[in-house]
């Protein structure tokens, strides 16, 4: 996808319609709620139950939807719409669309390729990729198949430091553009659908690619043979079996070690930091010279402590409603957030956003761009780097086209006058 003035929207409309005309549809359904339908028949119960599940009754899930719904677009017209410009400048870097790929952790539960069919179709699209701590492929394959293309690195930042530390080294390294630390997840939401099903995908060693390459993490190992006590169950076995598959080499060179179990031990005992707080920042500003972006800011006193901690962005989400049951919509938070940064820093928003549509409102009310969660993963889930590609492309041309239609030509004319609001 190159530089973005144009019509590029109805191109995409049209290559899609000529095809119609040889009798080929898409790769994956335009509309968002079939891709979630047809994306669930290609996963696992287990699988689908991780990624499109939320928190307690998942009232923050709809609440994000509500929230867009609320807001309406008010169309202008005789504007002369026939070339516009859908770029962004974010740290410095012009983005093609105002969309970059939210960090998603244990995709290999979509698809086998996992983050390097994402970043593969990231990067063939323009579209920046933030690698997930929890992804399922090193930062270091992931980005070597992606050429030059924008990439970040999401941080959920452990009980060690000399962890930390590791993973920030290695994203300066594997060459992200900027670090986004997750701040809503120090510890895991109450997930009824995961909870029904006793299932976490890195109890079997599943999303925890940038640990097993690590080597401050893999020093950290303290592997200890299995208690034979008890017999085991046939489903303690396969749990095993999965845990030392997930194992770098797999599951042939993993059978007699014991590493894969140690891993899954050391990982649940560190991976996060309920401590974490606002005195730990100055840290995180030693150890790079790469903006900071804090995820998960939803009240205006948090985004004016982050401006003056020195941050460099704020990603306004709700982590799709998987962390608090009954949090505000990320979009309900932006409004407040805008005002009290200012324009100082760069705001993003994720949470709920499923079309082109939902950008166009996002970036009325403040967002400068916004984080495509879920829908990609479906996408992977359905035709893997192509299934992701074609998703990027349809919300793509969908905002395009969303934006000439509203009367505007250019992301700049954004503001909250473009919408009305229902009660
Ligand atoms: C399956 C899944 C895994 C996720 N893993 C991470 C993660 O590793 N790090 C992170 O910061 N956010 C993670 N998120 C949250 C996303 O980055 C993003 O905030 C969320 O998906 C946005 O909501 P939406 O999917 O409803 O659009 C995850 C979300 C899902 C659905």
């Amino acid at each position: 996808m190159s530089a973005r003035a144009g019509d590029h929207g109805r191109t995409r409309q049209m290559e899609v319609y000529l095809a119609g005309l040889r009798g080929r549809r898409g790769v994956v359904p335009f509309d968002a709620d079939k891709l979630e339908t047809i994306g669930r028949r290609r996963m696992g119960r287990e699988a689908y139950a991780y990624i499109a599940g939320g928190a307690g009754l998942e009232s923050t899930m709809a609440a994000n939807r509500a929230a867009f719904e609320r807001h309406r677009i008010v169309p202008r017209v005789l504007r002369d719409v026939s070339q516009r410009d859908t770029s962004v400048t974010l740290f410095g870097r012009t983005l093609p669309t105002p969309f970059l790929l939210a960090p998603i952790g244990a995709l290999e539960l979509a698809n086998r390729e996992a983050d390097l069919a994402v970043g593969k179709a990231a990067a063939a699209e323009g579209v920046p990729l933030i690698f997930s701590s929890q992804a399922s492929k090193p930062m270091e394959v992931v980005a070597a198949a992606m050429g030059d293309a924008p990439r970040w690195f999401q941080l959920y930042w452990s009980t060690s430091d000399e962890l930390v530390a590791s993973f920030v080294r290695r994203a300066e390294a594997c060459g992200c553009e900027a670090i986004v630390v997750t701040l809503d997840t120090t510890m895991l939401g109450w997930r009824a659908r995961d909870l029904d099903l006793a299932h976490l995908p890195f109890a079997v060693g599943k999303g925890m690619a940038q640990y097993t390459s690590d080597p401050v993490f893999t020093a950290m190992l303290r592997p200890e043979p299995l208690e034979r006590s008890s017999r085991p169950t046939p489903a303690a076995v396969r749990s095993l079996l999965r845990a030392k598959a997930s194992y770098p080499g797999g599951l042939r060179a993993n059978l007699r070690s014991d590493l894969p179990l140690a891993a899954v031990r050391q990982f649940l005992a560190t991976y996060s930091r309920p401590s974490l707080s606002w005195a730990d920042l100055p840290q995180l500003r030693e150890l790079t010279s790469l903006p900071i972006l804090l995820k998960g800011i939803l009240h205006p006193d948090d985004a004016r402590s982050a401006v003056g901690a020195g941050i460099d962005g704020i990603v306004v989400s709700n982590h799709g409603g998987r962390q608090v049951d009954g949090a505000i919509a990320s979009l309900d938070a932006l409004p407040a957030v805008a005002d009290a940064v200012g324009g100082r820093i760069p705001i993003l928003l994720d949470s709920g956003v499923r079309g082109g549509a939902d950008a166009f409102k996002a970036l009325a009310l403040g967002a400068s761009a916004v984080l495509i969660g879920r829908p990609y993963a479906y996408g992977l889930a359905l035709a893997g780097e192509q299934g992701v590609r074609e998703v990027i492309r349809n919300f793509a041309a969908d905002f395009d086209l969303t934006l000439g239609l509203a009367g505007c030509t250019a992301v700049s004319e954004l503001g909250p006058e473009r919408l009305e609001s229902i009660p």
